[in-house]
């Protein structure tokens, strides 16, 4: 029989235990067996490891924490971390190590892997961030999240002729606030991509006024900056990994009031946050979090590794690890096409 093992790293991200409802019967029909380590590579230096059965994935698709727990844990702080991992590798007679996760996760598997252990990934972002994939699971039913609570604060800055700054998870790029944003009729959207003035915003509220439309949905990502704001990130907290826990910023609640002292247009804001992530996955995150663990288990059976799986138009294809750990932004075609690039809104 051969065996390897599983593990899920980073933040909540719903559609993971589709990916392992795939995984494990997939691997058993071709005599593979699947461990799982508890809470990501925490668990493989602990040796925290076990036998993955089908009798406990019957309902697992719904749920949307990991059955076998994440960690945000950066192993690769402890200075022994790869041969203590390597020890607990080979103690389990794993030929290889199917990694799911986002930049952070990946990067300590790419890591892995160019020490010689077998391994393949799974994109798991809700940031969808990650190149090479056109989506990363978890991020449809994060968008999908945040448009219905757009929607629902249309009906509030319309009632109170207020302008609403509404703030979405996205630390380094845009993708969430851009898909909600543009699904939900956001007038503004604000991304780490694209620059915008404070007198810019300002302007496109002023305007929408002067046109008779006394209301403004100003969607913006957690890491837009504002000049005006001078952040000093190093003296912001960090996560284990080093990245700037966002929520510091007060991104939204800082740029509403700077909008309301310059346009004199009352300004609410509100802060989705976790909200987005939680919860049941939406239909697309279960199915492609499925086809996900299935493409690795294929390559897994062929011993094809170093590679994360990947969305590329309606297929799933591998695609080089190393380059998939590269930050992916959103781009001009998609911005423009989206219009907030202009002032039409
Ligand atoms: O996975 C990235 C992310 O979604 C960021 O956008 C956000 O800043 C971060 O997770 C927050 O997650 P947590 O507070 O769980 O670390």
């Amino acid at each position: 029989m051969r065996k390897i093992g599983l593990l899920i790293g980073g933040g909540e991200c719903p559609g993971v235990n589709s990916i392992i409802k795939s995984i494990v019967p997939k691997c058993l029909e071709h005599g593979i067996e699947v461990y799982g380590f508890k809470n990501g590579w925490e668990g493989v230096l602990n040796g925290s490891v076990r036998k993955l059965t089908t009798d406990e994935l019957d309902e697992a698709h719904v749920l949307g924490a990991p059955i076998i727990g994440s960690s945000r844990v950066n192993i690769l702080h402890h200075e022994d971390a790869f041969s203590r991992c390597k020890a607990v590798i080979d103690q389990n007679e794993l030929e290889a190590l199917i990694v799911v996760g986002g930049d952070d996760t990946l990067g300590v598997a790419d890591f892995f892997q160019r020490k010689g252990v077998n391994v393949v990934g799974i994109p798991k972002t809700i940031d969808n961030d990650l190149s090479g994939t056109e989506y990363s699971f978890g991020f449809d039913t994060a968008a999908n999240v945040a448009t219905e609570a757009i929607d629902r604060l249309h009906t509030n800055s319309k009632h109170n002729s207020r302008c609403f700054v509404v703030e979405v998870m996205g630390r380094n790029t845009g993708w969430i606030a851009l898909q909600a944003g543009l699904a939900a009729g956001a007038h503004v959207v604000l991304i780490p991509e694209f620059p915008k003035t404070l007198d810019e915003i300002a302007s496109i509220i002023e305007e929408r006024r002067q046109n008779g439309k006394f209301y403004t949905i100003v969607c913006v990502a957690e890491g837009f900056d504002l000049e005006e704001m001078r952040i000093d990130y190093n003296t912001l907290e960090k996560d284990d990994y080093g990245n700037v826990r966002m929520e510091q910023k007060h991104i939204a609640s800082t740029l509403a009031k700077l909008l309301e002292a310059k346009t004199g247009i009352p300004t609410r804001f509100s802060v989705l946050g976790h909200v987005i992530r939680g919860g049941i996955p939406t239909a697309f995150d279960r199915v492609i979090g499925s086809k996900f663990g299935s493409k690795a288990v294929e390559l897994i059976v062929e011993k094809q590794y170093g590679y994360m799986v990947a969305l590329q138009g309606s297929e799933i294809v591998p695609v080089d690890l190393e380059k998939a750990i590269v930050r992916k932004k959103v781009d001009e075609v998609f911005y423009h096409a989206a219009g907030y690039h202009s002032y039409q809104y």
